[in-house]
């Protein structure tokens, strides 16, 4: 006869040091599973002489009924251990004090680009956007730049070369544009006269000083139409200066220069009338009646069509409206300059 409280006993033992479920699981098979001791008692339940299988069926049921209540008691044991385990992970302490919230701001940039773009937009001047990284013809030859112009040169300009040999465009070099003029070019090309557009963006240059930073801002200003005049450039100019900095008592100069695209050319210049630099001229924007040779790379007729294009940097409007005098720190992420902007 076999031990059945002994079974039992060893039931429950191995129930009780099951860590888990699985290894609950796995020690009630070797019990009530279709191999598993008990249930083999009862298969041999025929073999017993009639007068015997009674009385030892009632006593293996019995003790199926024992294993069985000492795993129910195991699986709530362990459920109630996981969730214990869980709210503890959980545990919220509602006496910590709260982290706070603190106001983020835009940066002073950002401010200058939103303003330049609400000024130009109120004059009815579309605003455009275009890539960064930008062919040679577009950034270079479309603007009339000579194949041995200095800009065009290693020191200047950062020139893509991915690995896989496609840092090309139809064998041109492909390059982080150095500055937004190319964008005349991709929006003139898009669209008929009269063409009144800014293109506001990042630009790249090897370059790094107190007024130059490898990656800078411009925007690019664009009027072509059958009788845009130098003399507009400067009324135009001057009045987006006179309400970006809220002054009419500006010192402004246009001052002769050289750029391929345009002839003639300006550079225009503006003083500081407050800060640490207050009195000097900083350079703000290069300027010009565009050449006939880009107008017809527009796919306009320069016979017909005449205007004027800009470039202005962003970094240095933000420089002389809040008289700042060195243009790295709006890349150092300092907070407590940028925190006077917010
Ligand atoms: N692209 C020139 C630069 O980055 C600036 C410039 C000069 C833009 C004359 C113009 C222009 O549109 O007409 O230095």
């Amino acid at each position: 006869m076999p031990d059945i409280d002994s079974i039992v006993a060893r039931a429950e033992a191995e129930f009780a040091s099951a860590a888990d479920a699985a290894a609950l699981e796995n020690a009630k098979a070797r019990y009530l599973g279709k191999a598993g001791e008990l249930t083999a008692l009862l298969k041999g339940l025929g073999a017993a002489a009639p007068e015997e299988r009674k009385r030892l069926g009632a006593e293996i049921n019995d003790g199926k009924a024992r294993i069985e209540s000492a795993l129910e008691a195991r699986r709530a044991g362990l459920a109630d251990a996981r969730l214990n385990s869980r709210l503890a992970e959980e545990a919220l302490d509602v006496t910590l004090p709260g982290r706070g919230s603190s106001r983020g701001g835009l940066h002073p940039i950002t401010r200058t680009w939103q303003r330049v773009e609400a000024i130009f937009r109120s004059i009815g001047f579309d605003v455009a956007d275009g890539p960064e990284i930008e062919s040679d013809w577009y950034n270079f030859t479309a603007l009339n730049n000579p194949e041995n112009h200095p800009a065009r040169s290693m020191q200047d300009t950062f020139y893509v070369d991915l690995k896989d040999g496609k840092g090309k465009d139809g064998g041109l070099p492909l390059l982080l544009r150095t500055h937004t003029s190319p964008m005349q070019v991709r929006y003139a090309r898009m669209h008929r006269p009269p063409i009144k557009v800014i293109a506001p963006g990042r630009t790249y240059r090897v370059d790094s000083d107190a007024t130059h930073s490898p990656m800078f801002h411009q925007v690019e200003g664009l009027w072509i139409d059958e009788d845009v005049s130098f003399a507009d450039l400067k009324g135009v100019y001057v009045d987006f200066l006179r309400r970006f900095f809220e002054s009419d008592e500006l010192q402004v100069r246009f001052r002769p220069s050289y750029f391929p695209f345009t002839e003639p050319s300006a550079e225009i210049d503006l003083q500081f009338a407050s800060g640490p630099l207050k009195g000097r001229w900083l350079e703000l924007s290069g300027a010009g009646q565009v050449h006939p040779q880009v107008v017809r790379n527009f796919g306009l007729d320069p016979e017909r069509y005449i205007g004027f294009a800009f470039g202005s940097g962003l970094e240095r409007l933000t420089m002389l409206r809040y008289g700042i005098d060195d243009l790295r720190l709006f890349f150092d992420g300092d907070l407590r300059f940028l925190r006077q902007f917010a």
